[in-house]
């Protein structure tokens, strides 16, 4: 597979962005707007500290096809935390400032591309901040500076340990498993926005090199040689071994949240994951609605609704050249989310006729829909409209809802309907 390098020399020409760079960013920008105004809801709170770790961060700059000047991850970064704040003033119309208190760390293994981030980082008004220490630039590999890094969240912020890692590797094995896990075990509210270029290690596995990929990568028993060994290989293995990866990386971190989009990518390159691994379902709701938001670019290889690995990822490919439609965030996965959805609650409230709180239905089911939680409070206020469904307060009454559920509002079928559900 192709790995197209970013190369940068201060003075030299700068390195055309990929498109899919460019997605990225985009996602990257508005998913920490959005970041920071779920954080900050009270007019009164003072300071938000945030620690944001760029492990793979590169010279800050780049040119697109068109020939316009583009900004790299740490610059996109510093805007968003920019506008996070200027939103946050405005929106709650605050006459006492907010401190945001967020250190960005970027490290790089190439010493140049550091040294041209540095220059950038002048040139756009952020000097100040190189020497006050609010930005830190590290020449070296993310994995060897991870404990240092991890440490310096501690020191930062020892009761909450929010961090940030944007870990935009160039293929599959610059983040070992082992270091994912140090990180969501040593901290208390991680987060990270991981690369993972899944067709290309496919590509390259073979049995042959399985063992040293799992002694690489610490990912060891989601690929098996007979899946590695071409003469087993069915239709469907490619879409099997992804799966397996996935579940491996996902739980193997330790993280209680996570998402499996792609980046859907430019021609002649493979299919790449943009993982986002988290500690609150919050985090988690917010990085899905990024995903609606950049429907054209990104999608999901499996069915709506809350079980979307039932087809999962066996529903991509039915021979390895006849890509079956993907989940692409639209309008039509939208309107088959909403429809899914309004099938599948009755079914799980049929199983729990006591009730279950709002909350708890979405936050059970959140690592396996593709929808955010106003999507499923959509379905719900439905199917209440629809007579389906009823809602009650916590004290067991019954409620009137029509454009809001609550998280603590409880959802329980009808009686009729469990009548026919049940047929008795
Ligand atoms: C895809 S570019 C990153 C671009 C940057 N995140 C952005 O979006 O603007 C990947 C960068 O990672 C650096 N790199 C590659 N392997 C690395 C490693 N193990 N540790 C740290 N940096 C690495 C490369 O030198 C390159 O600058």
């Amino acid at each position: 597979m192709p790995v197209t390098h970013y190369e940068w020399s201060w003075g030299g020409s700068l390195p055309e962005i990929l498109r899919h760079s460019e997605v990225k960013h985009s996602l990257l920008r508005d998913y920490l707007v959005d970041y920071f105004l779920t954080l900050v809801t009270s007019p009164a709170q003072e300071k938000i500290q945030l620690t944001i770790v760029d492990g793979f961060c590169g010279g800050g700059w780049y040119v697109s096809k068109s020939g316009r000047e583009v900004p790299g991850s740490p610059i996109v970064i510093l805007q968003a935390v920019d506008e996070a704040k200027a939103r946050v003033m405005q929106e709650q119309q605050r006459r006492k400032n907010i401190l945001f208190d967020v250190k960005l760390i970027c490290i790089d293994k190439d010493a140049s591309a550091v040294e041209h981030l540095r220059q950038v980082l002048e040139q756009q008004g952020y000097g100040e901040k190189l020497r006050s220490g609010e930005i830190e630039t590290l020449v070296g590999e993310f994995d060897q500076n991870a404990e240092a890094v991890i440490a310096e969240v501690r020191r930062r912020s020892p009761r909450s340990g929010r961090a940030l890692f944007v870990l935009d590797q160039y293929g599959y094995n610059q983040v070992p498993l082992p270091t994912l896990k140090q990180i969501f075990a040593a901290l208390k509210q991680p987060e990270v926005i991981l690369t993972f270029n899944v067709d290309a290690l496919l590509n390259y596995l073979s049995e042959g090199n399985l063992r040293s990929f799992e002694r690489q990568t610490g990912l060891d028993g989601a690929v098996s040689s007979t899946d590695m060994d071409k003469r087993y290989r069915g239709p469907g293995w490619r879409v099997r071994v992804q799966a397996n990866l996935y579940q491996r990386l996902t739980t193997g971190s330790g993280a209680r949240f996570f998402t499996p989009f792609f980046v859907r990518p430019d021609r002649g390159h493979g299919d790449f994951w943009l993982l986002h691994l988290s500690q609150h379902w919050k985090a988690r709701d917010v990085m899905a609605h990024a995903h609606w938001k950049h429907h054209n670019h990104f999608v999901h290889y499996g069915a709506s609704g809350f079980d979307m690995f039932s087809t999962g990822y066996a529903a991509k490919i039915d021979d390895e050249e006849r890509p079956q439609a993907a989940f692409e965030f639209d309008d039509i996965a939208s309107k088959s989310s909403l429809a899914s959805m309004m099938e599948q609650i009755p079914q799980v409230l049929a199983q729990r006729r006591e009730g279950v709180r709002f909350r708890d239905f979405f936050v059970e089911r959140v690592n396996t829909t593709p929808a955010t939680q106003a999507m499923v409070e959509q379905a719900v206020l439905s199917l209440v409209r629809e007579r389906e469904i009823e809602v009650l307060g916590d004290n067991g009454s019954l409620r009137h809802v029509k454009k809001a559920l609550q998280d603590d509002h409880v959802l329980r079928l009808r009686d009729q309907r469990s009548l026919l559900l049940f047929g008795s």
